[in-house]
């Protein structure tokens, strides 16, 4: 099986590719408004340590094993560990990529239409309650959202069907470095704007006492979407990397860049907000009120709309690449299936299950399960527990049944790479990462009594 794949051209390609499914709305959409609900500053902090404590060791994790088995997540575990239940963590993570694509085609979509309202200059002389009220009365629609959706992942699927590896891998070297220029820029008139201060103070001056468990599973949770890792993308992508490309350093890199990405994403939006007078808080809809308004703030504002919200949407389609191909590679792999009909049934489903996390910010969004939308729960369960959960076996799995002379291999590339990096990063991955993430889930389950 591993005579057909394809494979990413060295370090470079790696590095890009897996940054392209890294870097996403998850960054610019789901890390502000995450942040901003569970208290900023000290969110932030603790975030920061879950990404190199525990998702570099899950991600170094997930591409030692997909690497060494040349497969997809679910196949990786079957043909490492054919005894065992470790597959069903491979399954998991499958029917994860299928419900995080389920949600995050809904924004991506958003992202589409705030595309053409750019273009159409619909922000103008907005203040931020018509800014709102314009989010509101489009995401509450059932119609364009929904097409918007569809035209997402068919276009994901596309991408897909049409040779993976080289076509992901240009369009994240050429236009990944363009959208962090924009954001750059966007961050300077950021914090240049009136009362900005007051916003780079609540991301950057911890109140602990806003800290909540449930806060500290949402970073852990934040952590691990924003790294795309603890359901088996990594995995995938691990199966696409050669034998010689070291892995330890690839990560760090990785992990910087996305790290990099919701930071600035944190810039943009946090002193735009203190400078609209509005508090904290926000919800799914705060970067697309933010954002209107500081374009207007801006000069070349009109252009700038335009390139970013096209940009975004490049970031969320090499972000949805990589969920689709989860499930693809499975069906391709176990099942023989075409490379088509693979997609198509996957992308099927996932528009399926789409329409109903669109749907409920209008029609359904009355239609609660445990006091949450469709949406909002597909949300919150895939990232705060099916990957959490997956992070925490992936690691048991590396860390302790593995085996650490192969994960060290896996590594340094057989030696070539940093050997005492590797080792320390397997401590990680034996003790660190379980403990970390058991106790984060033990401590949100009992003291702060969420399930
Ligand atoms: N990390 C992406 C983002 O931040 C989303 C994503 C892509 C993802 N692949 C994933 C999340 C796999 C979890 C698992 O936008």
């Amino acid at each position: 099986m591993k005579e057909n794949r394809g494979s990413f051209s060295g370090k470079l390609g790696v590095v890009a590719v897996a940054a392209g499914s890294a870097v996403g709305l998850g960054n610019i959409w789901r890390f502000p408004y995450i942040a901003g609900e569970n208290g900023g500053g000290a969110f932030l902090i603790v975030y920061l340590i879950f990404v190199f404590l525990i998702g570099v060791p899950v991600m170094l994790s997930e591409f030692a094993i997909g690497r060494r088995a040349g497969c997809n997540a679910y196949g990786t575990f079957k043909r490492l560990s054919p005894k065992g239940g470790w597959w069903l963590v491979g399954l998991m993570g499958i029917i994860a990529a299928i419900m995080i694509f389920s949600f995050y085609g809904t924004v991506a979509g958003w992202t589409l239409e705030y595309v053409k309202k750019s273009i159409c200059n619909d922000f103008v002389g907005q203040d931020d309650a018509a800014l709102a009220q314009i989010f509101g009365d489009f995401t509450s629609q059932p119609v364009m959202p929904t097409v918007w959706m569809i035209i997402f992942v068919a276009l994901t699927s596309l991408v897909i069907l049409f040779g993976v590896e080289k076509g992901i891998e240009k369009v994240s070297k050429l236009l990944m470095p363009i959208l962090l220029v924009l954001i750059i820029a966007i961050c300077v008139r950021a914090v240049t704007l009136p009362n900005a201060s007051k916003g780079l103070e609540f991301l950057f001056k911890p109140d602990w006492s806003s800290l909540t468990f449930k806060g500290v599973l949402m970073a852990l949770g934040q952590a691990a979407f924003s790294l795309s890792i603890g359901m088996g993308t990594m995995i995938t992508y691990g199966s696409y990397i050669k034998k010689d490309t070291p892995l330890a350093s690839t990560a760090i890199e990785i992990a910087t860049c996305d790290t990099v990405v919701a930071l600035l994403g944190a810039i943009m939006v946090f002193p735009t907000l203190a400078f609209l007078g509005a508090e904290s808080a926000g919800g799914p809809g705060l970067v697309f009120i933010t954002l209107p308004a500081i374009f207007q703030a801006m000069p070349g504002g009109y252009i700038f709309a335009i390139l970013f919200f096209l940009l975004l949407s490049v970031a969320a389609l090499t972000s949805t690449i990589s969920l689709l191909e989860v499930p693809v590679a499975f069906l391709v792999d176990e099942f023989k299936m075409s490379r088509k009909k693979a997609t198509l049934l996957s992308s099927s489903v996932i528009i399926f299950l789409g329409v109903f996390c669109t749907l409920s910010f209008g029609l359904l969004s009355d239609f609660t399960i445990f006091g949450k939308t469709i949406f909002d729960l597909f949300d919150y369960t895939t990232a705060n527990i099916m990957l959490t959960f997956g992070a925490l076996l992936i690691v048991i799995y590396v860390g302790w049944f593995f085996g650490r002379k192969k994960f060290i291999e896996e590594l340094t590339a057989g030696g070539k790479g940093n050997v005492k990096l590797a080792k320390f990063i397997s401590i990680l991955v034996k003790f660190v990462a379980p403990v970390g993430i058991g106790l984060v889930a033990i401590g949100s389950l009992v003291i702060g009594g969420i399930v």
